[in-house]
């Protein structure tokens, strides 16, 4: 029986290869290396990640088996011990890594800091004792609620290093939904700041905190450690409140790293954007270990020269795994920027990539789609030759705006690495190697090796060339998060049951629609729940608004569906103009002519709405649901208080 199945329209061609020169110092140099590792794990994943643990990480024992697969709970390297704090710090010192950057940090305000791995051992290990001596175990878990500062690194890492699972709750989030996150994962203690800079004001976190867990609100925190950033006066509670700076001085900087079971909790992470109450992602300890160094290692060619910079805030999976834990674990050079660009200094970014002549830059669509709106006057303006690698993720990455990546900030010599993954997946699941992959804007092209990926219909049975399904993971992989916390069968629901098991075989659904196309690249065209069904064709809404962004005259596109009587439904597009266009009825057919050349006359948009600005969650995630709200004339549905700017919604309203 034939499965209803996602529509695909784009058709993108251009096809890049690595530079020679790229590939000939690449750890992975070639399609061939590539398919050759890629058929090696396929043959026998355990073998082959087997292999790489040993290799790569420092174990205290070893494991006596390497995957206990009680589907859908995984086992990675059971029996082995092992501490992800010692692979990121200890085992640096006793090499010529000791006194090279672990972290370079540039505060918002121009404040600047570069601890080595000696200093970052040392610091980590003060706070792990402090930690410890505010009545923290082992197993209890502590809530984190920090700026961009090198302390929440401290803090991740001083967790880990004494075996506390931290759950970081975003700076930008609200106290109530800080509250809810600190009492699903009953934390014992909080680590915060004073307030953040952001945007040339201050956040004021502890006053945040306060209001979270004033009342006995959240009746499992005894404790707050305050590190002092803003030096904007907060309340501090005696017996309740501790000044990090104040236990620092007086805290040893002996402590060995705790020896954790693999399959230790490392942390909680909250997913958020969607309705409902948030999922607790549960990673551990030894493969999330493993699987972040082994794709920064190869999908970023990290290099000890490098100095590496994601653009993440830490409390993302981004920042989790790919400015804290995998760079420190590969000893490379993380970058950590406190500030975002702003009204008062556009071009920070390109400031910082020259202060530090930065070599690889890793940051999301939204951003890029930004900078272009900016001008590129801006980055052009500064010396970017330092770059040698760029990578995006977050959302599908519209073609026009990888080529402006590429050419504008890459200069048209750096390989870009469209990363596709997601918090439950801990690490990178489909991203070119850069020395070997060709890439294609937009598309997120192979599956890392030891990933079975395919696209298949809501059967599991895999689906025709360029047909659009949903996008699945065949085995288990190290990294994969073991469950929602304290909810096994919400973890069984929404990954494991919406594509039934065949012949035994669980997969893992993503909720991700992808196609595959005749090169076996895979091209993601967003959630499922983002797909528009116009005159029975499912449309990926990424692929209309990567049409409108190819117009000159569109800085950013986000297309929803409404109700229409006829189609079932029609396409509304709202867009953000170019600095140079005005808004016109003209320009608004010209837009739709322009969707209908591109992709056909299926896609045309029944209405354009000219917008200031897009209603984002502060990862920078459009919300869709709001503007399927605004699209209907219906009222807003759902909570937005995870908003970046509540005003921009009044704006779209008035239309
Ligand atoms: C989307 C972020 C297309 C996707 C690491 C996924 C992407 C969700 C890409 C996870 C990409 C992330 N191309 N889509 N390169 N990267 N996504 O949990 O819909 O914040 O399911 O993890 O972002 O978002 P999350």
């Amino acid at each position: 029986m034939s499965q209803p199945t996602i529509e695909s329209v784009l058709q993108e061609k251009r096809l890049f290869h690595p530079p020679e020169a790229f590939s000939q110092s690449a750890h992975i140099k070639s399609m061939a290396d590539y398919q050759a590792l890629y058929d090696k794990a396929a043959a026998d994943p355990q073998a082959f990640w087997a292999e790489l643990a040993e290799q790569e990480l420092h174990w205290f024992k070893k494991w006596d088996q390497v995957l206990d697969w009680q589907p859908p709970f995984a086992k990675w390297f059971v029996g082995g011990k092992l501490n992800i704090s010692y692979n990121c710090l200890d085992r640096h010192l006793t090499t010529w890594r000791r006194n090279k950057a672990a972290l370079i940090w540039e505060g918002e305000p121009g404040d600047s800091r570069t601890l080595t791995y000696a200093q970052l051992h040392r610091e980590v290990c003060q706070m792990a004792n402090v930690i410890k001596s505010l009545g923290v175990k082992k197993g209890d878990r502590v809530g984190l609620y920090m700026p961009m500062v090198p302390e929440a690194a401290i803090a991740m890492l001083a967790c880990a290093r004494i075996g506390a699972p931290h759950t970081v709750v975003f700076g930008g989030f609200s106290a109530e939904a800080l509250k809810d996150r600190l009492n699903d994962a009953t934390a014992k203690l909080v680590i915060t700041a004073d307030g953040g800079f952001r945007k040339d004001k201050t956040i004021p976190l502890k006053a945040a905190v306060d209001a979270a867990i004033a009342n006995n609100s959240v009746p499992s925190v005894e404790n707050v450690l305050v590190v002092q950033r803003t030096q904007q006066t907060v309340h501090m509670e005696p017996g309740r409140d501790h000044w990090w700076h104040e236990r620092q001085v007086e805290a040893s900087a002996d402590c060995p790293a705790e020896e954790m079971d693999a399959e230790d909790m490392l942390f909680i992470l909250y997913t958020s954007g969607t309705t409902g109450k948030p999922k607790g992602v549960v990673h551990t300890t030894g493969g999330y270990n493993l699987y972040t160094h082994m794709t920064l290692k190869w999908a970023f060619d990290i290099k000890d020269t490098d100095v590496y910079w994601c653009t993440a805030d830490v409390g993302w999976i981004t920042g989790h795994s790919y400015i804290v834990y995998g760079p420190l674990s590969n000893g490379a050079t993380s970058l950590m920027y406190e500030g975002v660009p702003r009204p008062s200094n556009p071009g920070c970014f390109w400031d910082v990539v020259e202060k530090y002549g930065v070599n690889i830059f890793y940051t999301a669509p939204t951003a890029i789609r930004a900078f272009i709106k900016m001008g590129d006057d801006i980055p052009k303006a500064r010396d970017l030759s330092s770059l040698r690698l760029l990578g995006t993720v977050g959302e599908p990455i519209n073609p026009e705006a990888w080529m402006w990546y590429h050419s504008v900030i890459g200069g048209g010599k750096c390989p870009i690495v469209d990363t596709w993954w997601q918090t439950e997946t801990g690490g990178f699941m489909l991203t070119p190697l850069p020395g070997a992959t060709p890439t294609k804007p937009g598309s997120a092209t192979k599956p890392f090796p030891g990933i079975l990926a395919d696209v298949v219909d809501l059967e599991g049975n895999p689906v025709g060339t360029n047909e659009g399904g949903y996008l699945v993971i065949q085995h288990p992989w190290p990294s994969m998060m073991r469950t929602v916390y304290g909810d096994d069968d919400r973890f069984r629901r929404t990954y494991w049951e919406h594509i039934p098991p065949k012949d035994g075989q669980y997969v893992y659904f993503a909720g991700d629609g992808a196609r595959k196309d005749e090169d076996g690249y895979f091209w993601v065209m967003g959630r499922v729940d983002d797909v528009i069904n116009v005159s029975g064709h499912r449309l990926g809404t990424m692929e209309v608004e990567s049409a409108l962004v190819s117009h000159p005259a569109v800085a950013e596109a986000a297309v929803v569906g409404r109700k229409d009587e006829i189609k079932g439904e029609d396409i509304f597009a709202f867009v953000t103009l170019e600095g140079t266009y005005n808004p016109s009825d003209e320009l608004k057919n010209e837009l739709k002519q322009h969707v209908v050349a591109e992709i056909g006359a299926i896609a045309r948009p029944g209405e354009i709405r000219f917008a200031d600005a897009l209603p984002k969650t502060r990862s920078g995630k459009i919300i869709r649901r709001f503007l399927r709200n605004l699209a209907s004339g219906e009222d807003l549905v759902g909570d937005a208080s995870t908003m970046e700017d509540q005003s921009v919604l009044d704006k779209l309203r008035e239309g």
